[in-house]
């Protein structure tokens, strides 16, 4: 099944109820990426503005952490209501333990790696991971252009979560469109990130529908 998850970075701030209605009307998860200008170089949101969407959000709160030390963070976002949390591979001290503790929580354990990260890096930690976000842009801003081997990524990265008979979605996210989407899940992807595409349109009910191919 197909998901289809806008990115709040690329949401109108000064109209956030607005874009927050789109998302609960029309798409499946709030995506959300926290930046700490350490882990990526720029800053976006944190609990506040989490705390805000949380309040109206009638669909699931996918928190992706673009940050250094996420083992420190992991229990506030959870106990802001995220059913998905997912941190970067290179930015845990302990990615198993830490796996571990997001589930404990009763949030599902997502793990992140840049486009230059080789997939097989996640493989001895995929039987910890209800969710892979394979990033198709380097992490750290919305509106960049979309890396092409994403695709033989996805097929690989499928090709083991079958090897090793797990249910483990794969989510991707960066440059995420109506043109590109159909052949993202051909590839093996069904959850979808997009800021850009989503809300800097006229029509994000139509684009919308239209990932959903
Ligand atoms: C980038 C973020 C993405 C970003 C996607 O670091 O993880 O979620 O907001 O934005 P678009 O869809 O504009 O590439
Ligand atoms: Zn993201």
């Amino acid at each position: 099944m197909i998901q289809i998850a806008p990115s709040m970075l690329a949401a109108d701030f000064l109209h956030l109820e607005k874009d927050i209605e789109t998302v609960n009307r029309y798409a499946d998860i709030f995506h959300l990426d926290v930046m700490d200008g350490a882990f990526v170089p720029n800053i976006s949101f944190g609990f506040p503005v989490i705390e805000a969407i949380a309040s109206k959000a009638e669909k699931p709160m996918d928190v992706h952490l673009m940050i250094i030390e996420p083992e420190k963070y992991v229990d506030r976002f959870a106990a802001l209501g995220a059913e998905m949390i997912s941190f970067h591979l290179n930015a845990a001290k302990d990615p198993e333990a830490l796996l571990k503790h997001i589930r404990s929580l009763g949030v599902k354990a997502g793990l992140v790696i840049n486009p230059d990260i080789p997939v097989e890096d996640l493989f001895p930690y995929l039987k910890d991971a209800d969710y892979v976000l394979l990033m198709s842009v380097f992490a750290g801003f919305g509106g960049q252009k979309f890396i092409e081997a994403t695709y033989d990524r996805i097929r690989s990265l499928k090709a083991e979560i079958i090897r090793q008979g797990l249910d483990i979605k794969i989510e991707v996210d960066g440059g995420v469109s109506a043109s590109n989407a159909a052949a993202l899940a051909e590839a093996g992807a069904e959850i979808f990130v997009a800021g850009s595409a989503v809300f800097k349109s006229d029509d994000p009910a139509a684009v919308i529908a239209a990932m959903r191919g």
